[in-house]
C-alpha cells in the first residue's frame, strides 16, 4: 500500500479525522480485547501506526504526526533511519543473536561505546551486557554493588524513575505503581531531589545552596541516623519520568563528594539522558562529576533495536560468572544499528544540532512563558524538555490541563507525553536530528495548543465552572 510518507523529506503534520480516527478506533477496539489491561501509551496517543519515517509518524487513517515522543527517547536518530537500517540488514545474514560469545559487531559495539566515556575514564571501564531493558541494567547494576559492597542499603531520590521490575521499581518514587506490589525489595531510602521549581522549604535556588545534599550528607554520616551504609546510590541527572527535573549542578557535585567520602558506589542511571539526549553523549560530562557506574539503554541503537548496558569502573568487577545472565544479552542487530548509529552522530555533528535547536526551542517556549499563565516552568537540557503546566491563580501542577493540552497537540499533528507529579509537565524528546523545519511546525502547533487551552481555561474559569476534568 502507498502511503503519505513514503519519503521523509516535504513531510507535513496533516491530521484529516478525529482522533482516534475510524480505523484506528477498529485496532484500539480489538488491542483492548486481547491485549493486557496494563497497556499504557494508546490510551492517552489513541493512534494505530501505518508507518512512521524519521520525525514523522502516519497512522492507518492517513493523518500525520510530528513525533517528539520517539519511543519513550528511543529513537535518537528517528524513526527507521535509512543507513541504519541497511546496516541492520546485512547483519541479519550475517549472525542475528550470539548469547555473550564475541562476535566482529559486539566488539565494534563495545569499543565505541567505551570511546565516548571522558578520556580519564575510557581504561578504566567496563561494560557489561544486559537483557534489552534498561530496567535490566538496573537490577544488575544494584547487584554489582552489593557484590562488591558487601552492603545490603541503597539510597534513591523522590521522583526517580528506574523502571519496572522488581528492585528496579523499588528504586523508583512513583507509587501508583507499587503501592498493590508487596514485599517490594527491602532497604531503599529516599532522600529529596533538587526540584527546585517545587522546593518544600520554598527556598530559591541561589539562598539554599542544594540544602537537600546537607540533609542527605547528615543522614548517611549520623551514628544515630538510623540508615546503615548503603551498597549505592543511584540517580538520574535530569529526572525524566519524573517530570524532566535537571539537578542543580551543585546538588549532583555534592552528592558525588558524599558518596566519595563515604566510599559508596554512584550509579548514574543515563538510560534516559544518555546517547546524545541532553547535547553532550552522556549527560555527567555536563556535571563535571566522574560517576563510578553508569546505565545506558534506550538510545543506544539509535532505532529502537533492544540493547542495555552497564559501564562500571573495573575495580567493581568481582561478581562470578553467571552473575547476571539473560538470553536476550547478544542482539548483535542492535550492536550493528549501535555502532552505525554513533558514527552517524559523529560525522554529522549531530549533537551540535541538539546544542542550537534546544536553545531555538528554549528560548521560545521561555517567551511563550511570559506570555501565558499556565505555563508554570520551563526546563531541561538539550532535547529532554520539560514544560509544567500550572493552574493560572494557584500555581499548582495542573495534570488536568496538560492532558487537555496533550489531547489539542494530538489533534493537531503532535505527538507528546506528560510526566511528573499528576502529569503536569509536557515532555519533549524531539529525535536528536530534527530539522528546523519540523521543529519550527512543532512550535506552531504547540504554541496553538497552550493558548487555545489557556483561553479555554479561561472562559470555564470566568463562567465559574468547579469541574473540568
Ligand atoms: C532513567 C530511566 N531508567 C530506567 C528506565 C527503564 O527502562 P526500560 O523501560 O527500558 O526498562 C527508564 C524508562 O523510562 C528511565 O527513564
Amino acid at each position: 500500500m502507498q502511503t503519505q510518507i513514503s519519503n521523509a523529506s516535504n513531510i507535513q503534520p496533516i491530521v484529516k479525522t478525529s482522533i482516534p480516527g475510524p480505523k484506528t478506533l477498529a485496532f484500539l477496539q480489538k488491542q483492548e480485547q486481547n491485549e493486557s489491561n496494563a497497556r499504557t501509551y494508546p490510551r492517552n496517543i489513541p493512534i494505530a501506526i501505518e508507518r512512521a519515517i524519521g520525525s514523522y509518524i502516519e497512522d492507518v487513517d492517513g493523518n500525520i504526526f510530528i513525533d517528539f515522543l520517539t519511543g519513550a527517547g528511543v529513537l535518537s536518530l528517528g524513526h527507521s533511519h535509512p543507513e541504519i537500517v541497511r546496516e541492520v540488514q546485512q547483519q541479519m545474514n550475517n549472525c542475528c543473536h550470539a548469547l555473550d560469545i564475541p562476535t566482529k559487531i559486539k566488539s565494534e559495539f563495545t569499543e565505541l561505546q567505551l570511546s565516548m566515556l571522558p578520556s580519564t575514564m575510557r581504561n578504566n571501564m567496563k561494560i557489561h551486557f544486559c537483557g534489552p531493558t534498561g530496567a535490566d541494567a538496573v537490577e544488575a547494576a544494584i547487584k554489582i554493588c552489593k557484590t562488591y559492597t558487601g552492603r545490603a542499603e541503597v539510597v534513591s531520590f523522590q521522583g526517580a524513575y528506574h523502571g519496572s521490575t522488581h528492585a528496579a521499581m523499588s528504586v523508583s518514587g512513583l507509587l501508583e505503581q507499587k503501592n498493590k506490589i508487596h514485599n517490594i525489595v527491602p532497604g531503599v531510602h529516599f532522600f529529596p531531589f533538587a526540584y527546585c521549581y517545587r522546593c518544600p522549604m520554598e527556598l530559591s535556588y541561589e539562598n539554599c545552596s542544594t540544602n537537600c545534599t546537607k540533609y542527605l550528607e547528615n543522614s548517611l554520616k549520623d551514628s544515630h541516623g538510623g540508615i546503615q551504609k548503603p551498597a549505592a546510590v543511584i540517580m538520574e541527572l535530569i529526572q525524566g519520568e519524573g517530570g524532566t527535573i535537571p539537578a542543580p549542578i551543585q546538588f549532583v557535585q555534592e552528592v558525588r563528594r558524599i558518596t566519595q567520602e563515604l566510599d559508596i558506589p554512584l550509579i548514574v542511571d543515563e538510560v534516559q539522558t544518555g546517547c546524545g539526549r541532553t547535547g553532550t553523549w552522556f549527560a555527567f560530562e555536563q556535571f563535571g562529576i566522574t560517576p563510578d557506574i553508569i546505565l545506558a539503554s534506550k538510545a543506544l541503537s539509535g532505532i529502537g533495536m533492544p540493547v542495555s548496558i552497564v559501564i562500571y569502573n573495573k575495580k567493581f568487577d568481582v561478581w562470578s560468572p553467571g552473575a547476571h545472565i539473560g538470553t536476550f544479552r547478544g542482539n548483535q542487530l542492535a550492536f550493528a544499528a549501535g555502532a552505525a548509529a554513533l558514527k552517524i552522530i559523529k560525522r554529522d555533528n549531530i549533537l551540535e544540532n541538539v546544542k542550537e535547536l534546544s536553545c531555538y526551542l528554549m528560548e521560545h517556549l521561555n517567551s511563550l512563558k511570559q506570555e501565558l499563565a499556565i505555563i508554570g516552568d520551563v526546563r531541561g537540557r538539550g532535547f529532554m524538555i520539560g514544560i509544567e503546566i500550572v493552574e493560572p491563580h494557584t500555581n499548582k501542577g495542573a495534570g488536568w490541563i496538560a492532558k487537555l493540552i496533550r489531547k489539542e497537540l494530538l489533534a493537531n499533528g503532535l505527538i507528546i507525553e506528560l510526566g511528573g507529579r499528576n502529569d503536569c509537565v509536557i515532555r519533549l524528546l524531539p529525535p536528536l536530528n530534527v530539522d528546523r523545519n519540523t521543529v519550527d511546525a512543532a512550535l506552531k502547533i504547540l504554541e496553538h495548543g497552550l493558548r487555545t487551552v489557556e483561553a479555554s481555561i479561561e472562559q470555564k474559569l470566568s463562567g465559574n465552572l468547579v469541574s473540568f476534568s
